[in-house]
């Protein structure tokens, strides 16, 4: 019955487990847009998230669940894997998979909804 709330500060707790071991950890990274200013689209793609990404990836940290945290993910240079974030290789992760993460099945347009969302990371 609170899974909700204890998701959200058990992300918080390993947040400042992480700065606690590097200072320059979540408080480096920029900040997301907040839901509150989230277009539409943005916010159809938030629910794409949450339906196919969001058991295995946290959007509001880089700490990992079973895939690395994707907040500031399009703000960085790299992804984890190196890659650079653009919306043609995160197209490719997303529906082909890599490594252990599966290939992802979405329509055109959720794909797109979810790249932008992906962008207020
Ligand atoms: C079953 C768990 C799982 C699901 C569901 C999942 N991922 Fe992943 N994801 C992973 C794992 C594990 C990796 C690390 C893969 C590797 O590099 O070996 C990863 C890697 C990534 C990366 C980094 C790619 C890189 O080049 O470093 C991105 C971006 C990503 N996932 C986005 C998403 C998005 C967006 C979704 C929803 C459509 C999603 N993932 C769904 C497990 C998952």
């Amino acid at each position: 019955m609170h899974a909700h709330s204890f998701s959200a500060s058990y992300a918080l707790m390993i947040c400042a487990a992480g700065l606690a071991v590097s200072l320059s950890g979540c408080r480096s990274l920029p900040p997301s847009k907040p839901a509150s200013d989230w277009t539409p689209q943005e916010a159809r793609g938030a629910q794409v998230y949450q339906a196919k990404c969001a058991r295995c990836h946290y959007p509001t940290t880089t700490h990992g669940l079973n895939g690395a945290g994707l907040q500031a993910l399009t703000k960085l240079k790299a992804m984890p894997s190196g890659a650079p974030p653009t919306d043609e290789r995160l197209t490719n992760v997303i529906l082909h998979g890599r490594g252990m993460m599966p290939a992802t099945q979405v329509a055109d347009e959720q794909l797109d909804d979810l790249l932008a969302y992906l962008h207020t990371l």
